[in-house]
């Protein structure tokens, strides 16, 4: 739901994502719900395996189904619930109205094909460009990420790029058909720092050129500090905490915001000394959803955390938290 008052040009609500295995269901995506606001950037930050990239290719029906079974939800895209399209609507809307750059442009860019044909291709199908149009087009979007001597580079091979260099490429490509959303996944991960800086500039840059709403996937919260507007916090398949970029950094309410945020909590005494050593192991999918995700590593688990599942609340503006404990109040949250 939009608190701002801005249109949503994304609204996600109650995913729940399952893979079917021979051990078992594992439930990947747990009820997230969030949405995007026109040109906004939401930083969605976790750990490995916490249910971030199954999440959004859930939107994009990119998971093999099965093993993969999106179970409910509903995703609301310009007018159009995604969970309902079919494979052809889909495919119209992926790649060009909802653009997405994944960590690996190897895995993801076609090594037999040079980069302009790819850049040329879903110009061609999505917006019926003339092939010398699209060509056009294609020189414009490598200039627009950066990538010198763009008209002759057209003819190269993915491997013929570094790696910073791909990655440009991927956000080219991802561009070209001006879509509204972009989403990230994790697109830096495997860049050294001071690329993922210039990569980080490049994508600030286009925002503020093209407009559209960016979801920035990473395990790392300092890369969100720099540019997300809002943040998501994903743990155990759930979303823990949410809110604007500032308030969440100053005001951590979910005792594993605050376990990324390292900082020290202002309850006091003995709870404050164990929160900043929160040990363990990422949470078990296969359990059922019907507790805390955290209890098992949270220094602030009480019995209601195992008997349910806490539900976001607010808990600041614009700001809400799944937590049973008032880190405020040092007592459980009367909810
Ligand atoms: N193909 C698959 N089969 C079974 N389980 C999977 C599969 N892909 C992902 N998962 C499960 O979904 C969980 C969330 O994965 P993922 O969204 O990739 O995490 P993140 O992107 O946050 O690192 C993983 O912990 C894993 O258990
Ligand atoms: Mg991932």
């Amino acid at each position: 739901m939009p608190d701002g008052g801005l249109p949503s040009v994304l609204d996600v609500k109650d995913l729940k994502t399952v893979f079917r295995t021979r051990r078992g269901e594992i439930h990947a995506v747990n009820n997230v719900s969030f949405h995007l606001e026109a040109g906004e950037l939401l930083g969605v930050v976790g750990e490995s395996g916490s249910g971030k990239s199954v999440t959004m290719m859930s939107l994009i029906g990119l998971l093999p189904m099965p093993p993969a079974e999106v179970r409910n939800g509903r995703v609301m895209f310009e007018g159009q619930d995604l969970l309902a399209c079919n494979e052809d609507q889909l495919r119209a809307v992926r790649g060009a109205r909802i653009g997405f750059v994944f960590q690996d442009p190897m895995t993801s860019l076609n090594p037999v094909f040079n980069v302009g044909f790819q850049i040329i291709e879903p110009l061609r199908k999505h917006m019926g460009l003339s092939k010398s149009r699209a060509r056009a087009r294609a020189v414009e979007l490598l200039e627009l990420v950066g990538i010198p001597d763009a008209a002759r580079r057209l003819g190269d091979y993915p491997h013929q790029f570094s790696g910073g260099m791909r990655q440009r490429v991927m956000i080219a490509i991802a561009l070209a058909c001006d879509p509204k959303v972009l989403i990230a996944d994790e697109p830096t991960t495997a860049l050294d720092v001071t690329i993922q800086a210039q990569i980080l500039e490049l994508v600030k840059e286009l925002r503020q050129k093209l407009g559209m709403a960016i979801v920035w996937i990473t395990h790392d919260l300092g890369v969100i500090a720099g540019i997300a507007d809002r943040v998501m916090v994903m743990y155990g398949g759930q979303v823990v905490e949410q809110g604007p970029v500032r308030e969440l950094f100053a005001n951590p309410k979910h005792p594993y915001t605050r376990m990324l945020l390292e900082t020290v909590p202002s309850v006091t005494g003995e709870r404050a000394e164990r929160l900043q050593v929160i040990d363990g192991q990422p949470p078990m999918l296969a359990q059922s959803p019907d507790s805390c995700p955290f209890r098992a590593r949270c220094p602030l688990a009480f019995e209601r955390c195992e008997q349910e599942n806490p539900k976001r609340v607010p808990v600041g503006p614009g700001h809400d938290a799944a937590c049973f404990w008032d880190v405020d109040a040092g007592a459980p949250r009367d909810v």
